[in-house]
């Protein structure tokens, strides 16, 4: 069946249409010809492989990594880069019309390198051999490098590889690379044999909580230093969260702002880079551990201006705390809480800078923020060669 792929969906699966059915089809690029295998065929739509691609698009390339059929963690390798970019550009002024009835502009999508890119990878141990979960299941994928890390990483996935030859017990090892030290922690949840195999290679080593060496590692965000945990969140790509906070902070700068709200803080990143070009900053964050390292990151670039709470962002905030002239907000893909986003679209904030990993619950916040309106909205291309992205959306009070 020859059909042509009338665009993608969110996830970067080509959409063609069988019987006036929507088929999304794995790999398939816009307007491309191609012959399609249905894999499934439920009550409103269809799934289809791709058999054979009759017109290909020019903007399709060979995928470079040897696992991309298998692992899908780098989904979007087998179109260019550009076009990837386009594509996270047109997605997130799609979803910001069908989820906020907004027709938004973007006029800049940030992005560095394409590859070797992320700070952090999560592997699991199947078999003795070091593996990547694959796409939406429980299979795993074994690999010796994963393109999408960081060098360093990928040399220590190498040491690792032998490693875990002789470690039967072991579930899941996290490895975080320090842009700031180049030194790399080792988190190892399950049981292992030979501590030292470990110890060896790498400078900060937790098995399953217990800290082995070095608690933290120091990594960078433009002139600042940060203490990370295992625990903590902190970002995954160096060079993409430098523009994103440099954004954050031409905003603040640009709105001579004065108090600030950084919710969501994590290990204080966003409120510690801001903090030179405001009076005060007031973060909160749920992960205690995660606190514990803000507080030290502030002892650290040597900070008096702010102050962190632990807690979740719904119980900290209340209309009597919210006098602050900026807020910002980093929450997790689920967005922000129902009773949070009550808070802010009534306080007194003239800013609020939205900064969001899913642009589903970002349009979704926008909506009910109905007291605020969008300025702004900017692109962070922060997982270049996978489906998701990171916006920055500048709300102003009407
Ligand atoms: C996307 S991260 C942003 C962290 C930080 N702003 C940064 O740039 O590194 C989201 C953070 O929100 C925290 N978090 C999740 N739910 C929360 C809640 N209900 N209240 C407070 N913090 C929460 C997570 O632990 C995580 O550190």
């Amino acid at each position: 069946m020859e059909k042509r792929v009338e665009k993608l969906d969110d996830f970067g699966r080509g959409i063609i249409r069988i019987d006036n059915k929507v088929c999304f089809v794995k790999n398939a690029l816009k307007d491309e010809v191609v012959d399609v295998q249905v894999t499934s065929n439920k009550k409103n739509f269809m799934t289809g492989s791709l058999s054979k691609i009759i017109k290909e698009s020019p903007e399709r390339i060979t995928p470079k990594c040897k696992y991309y059929d298998m692992c899908g963690g780098c989904n979007l390798s087998h179109m260019t880069f550009n076009e990837e970019n386009n594509f996270k550009v047109e997605k997130v002024k799609n979803i910001f019309k069908k989820f906020a009835g907004l027709n938004i502009d973007i006029n800049k999508i940030n992005y560095k390198d394409e590859y070797n890119y992320r700070n952090k990878i999560v592997l699991r141990v199947k078999d003795n051999k070091l593996c990547l979960l694959e796409e939406n299941s429980n299979n795993t994928t074994n690999i010796d490098e994963c393109l999408l890390v960081n060098d360093k990483i990928n040399e220590v996935i190498i040491k690792l590889k032998e490693v875990v030859k002789d470690e039967n017990e072991i579930d899941k090892i996290m490895i975080r690379y320090s842009n700031y030290s180049n030194d790399v922690m080792i988190k190892v949840d399950g049981k292992v044999k030979n501590i030292d195999s470990f110890k060896n290679i790498c400078s900060s080593l937790i098995i399953n909580n217990k800290v082995i060496s070095n608690e933290f590692l120091i990594c960078s965000i433009l002139d600042k230093k940060f203490y990370v945990s295992s625990e903590s969140f902190f970002q995954v790509n160096y060079d993409v969260v430098d523009m994103l906070y440099k954004k954050i902070i031409d905003f603040v700068k640009e709105n001579k702002s004065k108090k600030v709200l950084d919710l969501y803080c994590g290990v204080g990143s966003i409120g510690i880079c801001i903090s030179d070009y405001v009076d005060k900053v007031f973060g909160v964050e749920v992960v205690e551990d995660a606190i514990k390292s803000a507080n030290k990151n502030k002892e650290l670039n040597n900070v008096d201006n702010i102050n962190f709470k632990c807690g979740k962002v719904e119980d900290v905030i209340n209309k009597d705390n919210v006098g602050y002239d900026t807020i910002i907000v980093d929450p997790p893909r689920s967005g922000v809480d129902k009773k949070a986003i009550g808070v802010l679209n009534n306080s007194n904030a003239n800013l609020i800078i939205y900064v969001s990993c899913d642009p589903i619950t970002l349009a979704r916040d926008v909506k009910l923020l109905s007291n605020y309106q969008v300025k702004e909205v900017e692109l962070f291309n922060m997982f270049p060669r996978t489906y998701h992205c990171e916006s920055v959306c500048i709300l102003e009070r009407r």
